[in-house]
């Protein structure tokens, strides 16, 4: 579907956003295996955790949807069965990775399968670690799904450091370890988003300039209540936006604002951006607030390489800021970016070169400057809901506006996107 988009004159109100989804990914998980009843508020509405929650109940876990509330009663440790057909973790590499840590513990068989671009992604990142463990993992020769995981009566705990700034890897790792009565300790030189180790108060200890974590079985969950905290990355195209048009204010409540997810609030402020927080709280470990934004002049900094795993999810819509702002928006250490729901390194130069700009591709990054030439451009998404939601904002920025297609992808983190959108256009 191509959805097009006129300029916006401005921007004004209050938003609510769904929750987080790597923190409902968790909850959903971690109920999941807790014995007994987990009440989860606010949970994600996304098509990922969607995904999830289907591979759960597949695996006997008794999850519903009762209005605001997601009941779910677990199976408890080693109490899932074996799934009647293989798990489709659809468009989520949060599923398919997390779920593989758990799945390396089972004493059955399963096979994950995702859609074509989650078929494409990398998973030897996490079959590596788990392989160190014991996992008995069979992937493609190209390592990636489908893959299998047969029981294994040699599971055990290791040290292992991080090779590739990965929550996922992170949390696939601990995961398995939580079977295991041995400690399993991982080494995090970079640091990436933290909400496995909160949610299941794991130990973690300073070490080098990074950190050490400590799992066994007694961090296994037990059943929890939990309200999740609006997603910051769903909030940062508003955001954006609000920057974006003269004249603006908007308050996004109750945002979650876990300081390895705030990088975006961090930069954006780097470059002018007139952001405030208000009522901050705190939410089974998470840290909240509101957001409140106004109109910026921007201009363009230096984005540093330890802040990338923080914002990696963020660079899309910020390099459309950086697009409207004084100076040239330049971002490298970031060849993860290749590696996501699409390529989103070439995705964001060859729709910047749609509107004449100045584009320059690196391995690890672009950079993109000069004025727009070009009127009304019908921007490619990728079938990726991160970069179909950029150049919606951006189209909502330019004279003559834009079109995006493939937009329904969108509902991979947001299906209410448009409408939260008609809720704060004046
Ligand atoms: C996520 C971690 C990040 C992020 C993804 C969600 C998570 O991936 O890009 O959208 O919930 O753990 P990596 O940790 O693999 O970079």
């Amino acid at each position: 579907m191509i959805q097009k988009f006129e300029k916006v004159n401005k921007i004004k109100g209050e938003l609510r956003l769904p929750g987080d989804k790597s923190i409902s990914h968790r909850s959903v998980m971690f109920a999941s295996m807790a014995e007994g009843k987990s009440l989860i508020k606010n949970c994600s509405n996304s098509a990922d955790v969607n995904s999830t929650i289907e591979c759960f109940k597949k695996l006997g876990a008794l999850i519903e949807k009762k209005g605001e509330l997601l009941i779910v009663n677990g199976a408890g440790s080693r109490n899932f069965k074996e799934p009647p057909s293989e798990l489709y973790a659809g468009n989520s590499g949060t599923t398919a990775r997390l779920i593989t840590g758990i799945l390396a513990a089972q004493n059955f068989k399963t096979v994950i399968t995702g859609d074509e671009s989650l078929s494409k992604r990398p998973m030897k990142r996490i079959i590596e670690p788990l392989s160190r463990m014991g996992a008995a993992i069979e992937a493609s020769d190209t390592g990636t799904l489908p893959i299998t995981i047969y029981p294994s009566d040699n599971l055990h705990a290791i040290e292992y450091e991080l090779k590739v700034p990965s929550a996922q890897v992170k949390s696939a790792v601990i995961l398995a370890a939580l079977h295991l009565e041995q400690t399993t300790v991982i080494y995090e030189p970079v640091p990436t988003r933290n909400h496995t180790e909160i949610m299941l108060g794991l130990e973690t200890e300073l070490y080098k300039n990074g950190k050490k974590i400590y799992a066994s079985a007694i961090n296994y969950p037990e059943p929890f209540e939990m309200t999740v905290p609006s997603d910051i990355s769903t909030a940062a195209f508003f955001i954006a936006l609000t920057l974006l048009v003269p004249g603006s204010e908007l308050v996004i409540k109750n945002v979650s604002l876990n300081e390895t997810r705030t990088g975006i609030l961090a930069v954006l402020k780097m470059m002018g951006a007139n952001i405030l927080i208000e009522n901050e709280a705190s939410e089974n470990g998470e840290k909240t607030g509101d957001i409140r934004i106004l109109s910026s002049d921007l201009v363009n900094t230096e984005i540093s390489e330890e802040i990338i795993p923080n914002i990696i999810d963020e660079i899309p819509i910020l390099s459309v800021a950086g697009v409207f702002a004084e100076g040239n928006f330049r971002i490298n250490h970031a060849k993860e970016l290749r590696y996501k729901e699409s390529d989103r390194i070439a995705a964001l130069c060859s729709n910047y070169k749609k509107l004449g700009l100045d584009v320059e591709e690196f391995e690890d990054g672009f950079e993109v400057g000069g004025n727009i030439k070009n009127n009304h451009v019908l921007f490619e998404s990728y079938g990726d809901h991160r970069i179909a939601m950029a150049f919606a904002v951006m189209s909502m920025a330019l004279e003559r506006g834009g079109s995006v297609n493939e937009f329904e992808s969108v509902a991979v983190s947001n299906p209410d996107f448009l409408k939260q959108l008609n809720e704060i256009v004046a």
